[in-house]
């Protein structure tokens, strides 16, 4: 057992479903978190209140400048693209065709994913990302240095192999059959390996021929457990294209569903220019959108409807979307997601914004029994937050006696460097 003693905040539920935000989180300005040696949380709550048998156990003694929150979820990021972020003009497609693309196809070499993958996991960790979503690059091998990196850091992934066989250049196209293959054997490897899981990643329906997006189906049903992993209706153009390519189907989300790649463990990039026709089918599907507003602003995408996709019921959490989004913060996240919600005339409360970025992300992951709150029986996977981090960070929470006027302050001037410690099942994995 170990016991760290801070100020701990904790989104409980999500503030999207009630009026009552201060039912929605816990907060101790004096707070303890029992870790068990198993890695889970063993029990929370005030350090006046804890216990009588903790205080036997080795305490870690934080200070009031540190607040303790769960460890970041990013729900949308890709690996390859970690060193090509602001390649700037264009939008999406040009985006693609001039710099990803070319990038991507250097994870041809497994040395080369392996330094990629050793710095991504170190940037994650750095800025308190504890659980994420992420696509590769098409390569098999490179995918699973991801996995073995993953790994080595501890930390909770979910990666897929990304699946292409047309639009994009042939060195990173494959045949429908290599694509079930190499796929099943990563799953085979990887899925549920201690805290990993696997993800079917078709990129997009514009670099899917209808029979890969049928063999990405088919692995769906082999596996049912297996998450898919997707963009959709990021751009009006790309939306435009789709309906070109895929006649037949009624929608963008039609071409999805009608392979059988929407359930709950599907998380749909974007959905920026979904109509509530489609939103309505996610709904029912039970199937995740990933919000990821830096990189819809940086490459023009458009505004995120969220009240159309809360009021539809769709679950969703918040992403980097590296490297279209420009940082892997999640700090960011919220702020940008603050930001296109004002535009779009809604005002979110940092409670809002804080449950997307850790429980609402666990949730829209399938993984809130794990990880994204601090509560009796989950992982211990959490951040100490450095109140003093930064100096204007220090002169604008000196006088925030209100956790709500805290976490705002943490949420729009926050980044890496108050990033003091970061811990995953109770283990320290970064530290400034
Ligand atoms: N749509 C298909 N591929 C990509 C990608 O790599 N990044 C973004 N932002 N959108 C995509
Ligand atoms: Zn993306």
């Amino acid at each position: 057992m170990n016991v760290f003693r801070a100020r701990i905040f904790t989104p409980l539920g999500s503030p999207f479903s009630t009026p009552d935000l201060r039912s929605t989180y816990a907060y101790f300005d004096d707070g303890y978190l029992a870790v068990a040696d198993d890695g889970s949380i063993e029990s929370i709550g005030d350090w006046q209140s804890r216990p009588h048998r903790l205080s036997e156990e080795p305490l870690v003694e934080f200070g009031e400048n540190i607040i303790i929150s769960p460890g970041f979820v990013d729900t949308h990021l890709h690996a390859p693209q970690l060193e090509m972020i602001g390649s700037y003009g264009g939008h999406l497609l040009e985006w693609l065709a001039r710099y990803t693309f070319p990038t991507e196809a250097k994870f041809a070499d497994e040395h080369y994913a392996r330094s990629i993958g050793r710095a991504l996991f170190d940037e994650l960790l750095r800025n308190g990302t504890t659980t994420a979503l992420i696509f590769s690059s098409v390569h098999a091998r490179a995918t699973g240095v991801l996995f073995e990196e993953a790994e080595r850091r501890g930390f909770r992934a979910i990666i897929g192999k990304a699946l292409m066989d047309r639009n994009a250049p042939e060195n990173l196209l494959e045949s429908a059959a290599d694509a079930y293959e190499n796929s099943r054997a990563l799953i085979l490897q990887w899925h549920k390996h201690e805290m990993l899981r696997y993800a079917i990643s078709p990129r997009f329906a514009p670099t899917s021929t209808p029979e890969l997006l049928e063999v990405a189906g088919t692995l769906k049903r082999e596996f049912p457990d297996v998450y898919v992993h997707t963009h959709v209706s990021e751009n009006r153009a790309e939306v435009d294209w789709v309906a070109e390519l895929f006649p037949e189907s009624g929608s963008y989300v039609d071409v999805y569903d009608r392979a059988g790649l929407l359930d709950q463990r599907s998380v749909l990039a974007h959905g920026v220019h979904l109509t509530d026709g489609e939103l309505e089918v996610l709904s029912e599907r039970q199937a995740r959108l990933s919000h990821c507003p830096n990189s819809n602003l940086f490459l023009g995408s458009g505004l995120f409807p969220m009240n159309r996709v809360v009021k539809a019921g769709v679950v969703f959490g918040l992403g980097s979307d590296i490297g279209a989004g420009t940082t892997p913060s999640l700090f960011n996240a919220m702020s940008d997601a603050y930001k296109v919600q004002q535009v779009l005339g809604t005002s979110l409360s940092p409670f809002h914004l804080w449950y997307l970025a850790t429980l609402g992300g666990a949730a829209a992951l399938l993984l809130d029994a794990f990880t994204g709150s601090l509560e009796r029986g989950k992982d211990a996977d959490f951040v100490a937050l450095d109140l003093n981090g930064s100096p204007l960070l220090a002169r604008r929470t000196a006088n925030a006696s209100l956790i709500e006027d805290l976490l705002a302050g943490l949420i729009f001037l926050g980044d890496e460097r108050i990033v003091s410690r970061t811990f995953i099942k109770g283990e320290e994995v970064s530290a400034r």
